[in-house]
């Protein structure tokens, strides 16, 4: 196969940007998105040196929020490089860290819209791409906050649930047509979005450790890794599968 065609949403920082390597460094011509520039242009020129001189990454400015804009976002990438070979549903947001009695609905909203909704519409329209060229293979960034109660984080949670139900339930009904579609479930990673929480307060980096059998937070690196397998052809026979990536959080 020529190169693979990847698309990462939100692969500017954290997770998504060390997917974006990983997946450069093995040859794939690599698409992250988000919405700041400054952010997007960085993190090409980190892919593009990690990832060696055949290295393929570019940024498009997108928000998922915006269903009109990545639909024109796949239909770019189909009629620059003809395909849409894998896709990891990446962008999202932590916004509030509440008891739902105190909890803000705006905060939610957000998180619903970015988390849920986003997702959503990243997944449509790849996979009704993914239907017209005869198959691809899709990663959702669940978390342990998909498959567990947290505290503090409801709505968070709310969100990551609805995250797994989508993966499972479009794995069946695209089981049959080529389409693999997983997602990976993350304990706390050390990326902006666990600094936030951290800065929200409630939790600190010791308590946040202590969570998790492994009593440390994972790396970036450590997600991409299993990232990469979902996507790649060592996986596949798997699909509707949640894989817990969390320093044995989920054997609790
Ligand atoms: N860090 C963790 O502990 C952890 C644990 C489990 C799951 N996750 C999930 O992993 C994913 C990546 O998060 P991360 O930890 O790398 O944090 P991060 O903040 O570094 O990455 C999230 C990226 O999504 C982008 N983004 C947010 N809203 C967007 C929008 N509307 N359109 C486009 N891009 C948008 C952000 O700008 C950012 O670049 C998220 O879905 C997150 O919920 C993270």
């Amino acid at each position: 196969m020529s190169s693979p065609i990847a698309l990462i949403t939100g692969g500017a920082t954290g997770i998504g940007k060390e997917t974006a390597k990983q997946l450069a460094a093995k040859g794939a011509t690599v698409i992250i998105t988000g919405r700041r520039q400054p952010e997007g242009d960085k993190a090409i020129q980190e892919i593009r040196a990690s990832a060696g001189p055949t290295g393929q990454a570019s940024f498009v400015r997108n928000d998922v929020n915006d269903e009109e804009a990545v639909r024109g976002l796949i239909a770019d990438i189909v009629r620059q490089h003809g395909r849409l070979d894998m896709a990891v549903n990446n962008a999202g947001i932590s916004n509030e860290n509440k008891t739902l009695d105190q909890s803000d609905s705006a905060a939610f909203r957000a998180m619903l819209d970015t988390n849920v909704l986003g997702l959503y519409y990243c997944m449509k329209h790849e996979i009704r791409q993914m239907l017209t060229q005869g198959g691809g293979a899709i990663v959702n960034l669940a978390s342990i906050a998909g498959l567990n109660g947290i505290p503090w984080a409801p709505a968070y949670a709310a969100t990551k649930h609805a995250v797994v139900g989508l993966t499972r339930s479009s794995a069946l009904d695209h089981a049959k047509q080529g389409i693999r579609i997983n997602a990976v479930a993350p304990g706390a990673i050390r990326t902006d979005l666990i600094a936030g929480q951290i800065q929200l307060g409630q939790y600190d980096e010791k308590m946040i450790s202590a969570m998790h059998p492994m009593d440390r937070m994972g790396e970036p690196v450590e997600i991409a890794r299993g990232i990469c397998w979902l996507l790649s052809d060592e996986a596949s026979f798997v699909t509707g599968h949640v894989l817990n990536i969390d320093g044995g959080f989920q054997a609790k």
